[in-house]
């Protein structure tokens, strides 16, 4: 990262907050990265800093009239332990921006973790408007955004707050040997009950992870985390009868997550039988009895109820 400089006029233009795309019709309601925020690239791209600080950040840092005068990185590749599955290459370390205001001047200094989008770089965008979206969920967060930062090669960066806390389900101890690579010996039984209550949650919430393995899956001390939101979408709840991409998305979330468990070392040396009990009371039963719940509009929708009736059975035959 280079020191980056700006004027207050053009930092101010990129502080915006981005709010979700407000929704008016049903073809439009999709949290699509290519009209989530209109203009939001280009503006970032064209500022001298390269960064976008997320309101929501600023605010609670008190930082509403500073200017953003430079910024430098100090990476931490020991944070990488645990966390090193990650296809787009997520690396972490201490941000330190240094702001003024008038002739008074400081400088702050976060743990993050930087998320690089190389090529469709609007998908950055998208995931920082659907890390809001999912803390703005009742029960649900996931990591805290702090912003977007534009590169000297043109690479658009996620910035979110390092949790050092936050284990994401792969790692945990799936060999029942008493290790895991964060050293919290979390059993699989835990991680597939809250496997099934992130996906509940988030379909509760109209939210579709798309990318709903194991290993997007995380838990910290307190609660369950969803992660990596990079093809999350949204549907509308009160459309949901007449919807089918979205009964379509959800089904494909609950057989990813299904599917993604199937392979993990404890569950593939039980026999087929208890591997089929395991997975089923602990993630299958937990998640469709939470699609049952009759305050949300899957319960009285027998159509959906029926294909999960069905979906569950083909597992059951499966595993
Ligand atoms: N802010 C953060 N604090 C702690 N760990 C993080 C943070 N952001 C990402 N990670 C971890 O880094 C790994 C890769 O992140 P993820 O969003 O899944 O990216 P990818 O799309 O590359 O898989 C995951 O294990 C995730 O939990
Ligand atoms: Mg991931």
């Amino acid at each position: 990262m280079t020191e980056a400089y700006s004027t207050l006029q053009e930092f101010e233009k990129v502080l915006f907050y981005p709010e979700v795309h407000t929704i008016n019709t049903t073809a439009d309601y999709r949290l699509n990265s290519e009209f989530v925020i209109p203009g939001l690239l280009e503006s970032i791209e064209n500022s001298q800093t390269g960064f976008f600080l997320s309101k929501v950040f600023v605010d609670e840092i008190g930082l509403n009239e500073y200017l953003l005068r430079s910024s430098s990185f100090t990476h931490m590749p020991e944070w990488s332990v645990g966390r090193e599955d990650s296809s787009q290459g997520v690396f972490f370390g201490y941000l330190n921006l240094t702001i003024d205001k008038g002739q008074y001047g400081k400088s702050i200094t976060i743990p993050v973790a930087i998320k690089p989008y190389h090529t469709k770089k609007r998908l950055a965008i998208h995931e920082f408007a659907a890390q809001n979206l999912v803390n703005k969920s009742p029960g649900l967060k996931t990591y805290s955004p702090l912003g977007l930062m534009v590169d000297e090669t043109g690479c658009v960066n996620l910035i979110t707050v390092f949790e050092e806390d936050v284990k994401t389900l792969d790692n945990i101890n799936w060999d029942l040997d008493g290790s895991d690579a964060l050293d919290d010996h979390l059993d699989p039984f835990r991680a597939l009950t809250s496997s099934a209550k992130i996906l509940a949650l988030m379909h509760s919430a109209g939210l579709v992870h798309g990318d709903a393995q194991i290993k997007n899956m995380g838990l910290d001390k307190n609660r369950a985390r969803p992660v990596d939101l990079t093809t999350m979408r949204r549907f509308l709840l009160a459309d949901f009868s007449q919807d089918v991409n979205a009964r379509q998305m959800i089904l494909r979330d609950f057989n990813q997550i299904t599917r993604s468990v199937i392979e993990k070392r404890y569950l593939m040396t039980e026999d087929s039988r208890k591997r089929a009990q395991i997975i089923g009371a602990n993630l299958i039963s937990p998640y469709v009895s939470m699609m049952r719940h009759p305050s949300l509009p899957f319960a009285c929708d027998k159509g959906f109820q029926d294909m999960l009736t069905s979906v569950t059975e083909t597992f059951t035959e499966e595993l």
